[in-house]
């Protein structure tokens, strides 16, 4: 596939730009990532009465992965309760079933009462048997059967004879987010919130009061901080070692309005594909039929556009009536040990501050129960979920993904000694890049569509690993925590905060 990525939900982004942080301000709480977490935090936190100050770094709200997502609001867990029942037990497995019905039901609630019109619809989700994993069907039946949570046996069909296996769940939802959250914008400025972009944060200290500084030197001092950058900042190794960064990729095709009714759907395979469907324009003869999956871990792979044939051919395999693929994109996701989201005060920061982070791949759900949960702990009161999705939770039944996963990380520094992906930049084809070795070190080259040469030092600013080309997004992928740059070095997802060095 060669057109531009784009997400479908990116045209809805609000007209009038939003300005830079202008001086250093005060406020009850700063609110830094304005996604679907940021937003929803500021929302709720300016609903009750508190002054709120939202900054990103990007140049427009609903520019991170809240842009990139499909928006299955799920209570449904993608890691199924089965794991989550054996790593932290039953009555965890209950609590993230209800706090995540909780969150498609403030979803609803808020777009209600503030007349955000955002194709909210209650929808019923289905996880059903793909080629492999359908013993899972079983696993999970018998395991919310014991949980007492809402489903049933059942079968689907797509295409070909014959129907396979399912459970289906109800009372999910589905949305489109960026309308949503251009939305709760509105409703924040209009409780007197200000929201400000192109602003970097680069540190955050807590105490009374907390102080934020920004990149560019002014700063914000509040009484609370909450960090909704989807993944931690300046978080040290604390955090990182229970996140984990992979990629995830999605396409967006034609299929006639009304031939399929509105539902989520997972398979069992791994990793697993998902399906929604989602209204085009009023004029138009079809809605989307929007299929994701082939994630793998950020930076570890080389077949990124082979990955969006795969999932077309999937989706084609499965709905034979499906039209044209209008637009094709990708994302990152954050996968904890145990799949629940870390959200809570920091463990490192100091008193007053908080985060939401950790999606575990349903940052919709996480995002806006992980801001109920730090409006309530900001504002003083209990929240009954806190002690669930800690951040500084210890996790033993999940000791053994733990370790996985921070051996992966810490293997991504052998590219350190390895050679380049290539002898000589001279060998690098146009609107591509690549790795050099240079002495000791490694050099980034982009060589753009005109044959101009972009050379950057290909060490990650965050914590040195040696980033890797992307060739599906032309971007700069870190292998390690998942930080992200553009072709030409400029810092497009965090943990960094810096963008990769310019070398002569
Ligand atoms: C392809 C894809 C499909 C998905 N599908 C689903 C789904 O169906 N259902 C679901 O529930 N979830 C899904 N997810 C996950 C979900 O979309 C994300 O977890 C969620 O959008 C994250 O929201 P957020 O507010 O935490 O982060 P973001 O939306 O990424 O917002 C964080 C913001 O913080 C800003 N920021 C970062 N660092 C700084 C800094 N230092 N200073 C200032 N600002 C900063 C960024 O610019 C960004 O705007 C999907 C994700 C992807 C990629
Ligand atoms: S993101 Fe941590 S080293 Fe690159």
């Amino acid at each position: 596939m060669d057109a531009k990525t784009e997400s479908i939900w990116s045209g809805a982004k609000p007209n009038a730009p939003t300005p830079r942080l202008p001086r250093s301000v005060s406020c009850d709480v700063c609110v830094v990532g304005a996604g679907i977490a940021g937003l929803t935090s500021a929302y709720l936190l300016a609903q009750a009465g508190k002054s709120v100050v939202v900054v990103d770094a990007k140049p427009e709200i609903a520019s991170g992965e809240s842009e990139y997502t499909t928006a299955h609001l799920a209570w449904y867990l993608d890691d199924h309760f089965t794991h989550l029942a054996s790593v932290r037990g039953d009555d965890v497995a209950k609590v993230a079933a209800a706090s995540h019905r909780a969150a498609i039901d403030l979803v609803a609630e808020i777009a209600r009462s503030e007349s955000i019109d955002c194709d909210f619809q209650r929808v019923d989700g289905y996880l059903f048997a793909g080629t492999e994993g359908a013993e899972i069907l079983d696993d999970e039946a018998k395991t919310m059967a014991r949980l007492g949570l809402p489903h049933t046996r059942c079968t689907v069909s797509f295409a070909g004879p014959g129907s396979v296996d399912a459970l289906r769940f109800p009372d999910h939802g589905q949305f489109h987010p960026v309308k949503y959250m251009a939305g709760l914008a509105r409703a924040i400025r209009a409780r007197g919130g200000e929201i400000y972009t192109r602003t970097v944060v680069e540190k955050i200290r807590g105490g009374e009061p907390c102080e934020v500084t920004t990149t560019h030197g002014d700063t914000i001092t509040a009484q609370s901080v909450v960090i909704a950058t989807n993944n931690p900042f300046e978080a040290g190794t604390t955090l990182h070692s229970k996140v984990a960064a992979y990629i995830t990729y999605v396409i967006a095709a034609e299929i006639p309005k009304n031939s399929v009714p509105p539902a989520l759907y997972w398979d069992t395979e791994d990793p697993y594909h998902y399906v929604r469907f989602a209204p085009a324009g009023p004029a138009d003869a079809f809605q989307y039929l929007i299929v994701g999956g082939e994630d793998h871990k950020t930076g570890q792979a080389e077949d990124q556009p082979e990955r969006w044939d795969r999932l077309k051919a999937w989706a084609k395999a499965h709905y034979p009536g499906m039209g044209p693929v209008h637009q094709h994109w990708s994302g990152q996701v954050f996968e904890t040990p145990d799949g629940l989201g870390l959200i809570g005060p920091t463990p490192w920061n100091g008193p007053h501050v908080y985060i939401i982070t950790g999606d575990s791949g349903m940052g919709m759900t996480h995002g806006t129960l992980g801001a109920k949960l730090v409006a309530d702990l900001a504002l003083g009161r209990v929240n009954e979920w806190a002690s669930v999705y800690s951040p500084s939770r210890l996790m033993p039944g999940a000791l053994r993904t733990l370790l996985g996963e921070n051996l992966n990380m810490a293997s991504q520094y052998t590219d350190w000694i390895t050679g380049g992906d290539i002898a000589s930049a001279d060998g690098i084809p146009k609107g591509h890049g690549a790795i050099v070795r240079t002495g000791l070190t490694k050099l980034a080259v982009y060589n753009d569509e005109h044959g101009q040469r972009t050379t950057l030092s290909a060490i990650c600013p965050h914590m040195g690993a040696i980033v890797r080309w992307n060739p599906g997004e032309s971007t700069w992928d870190c292998p390690c925590h998942g930080s992200r740059f553009s072709a030409t070095g400029t810092c497009l997802h965090g943990p960094s905060t810096a963008d990769l060095k310019p070398v002569d």
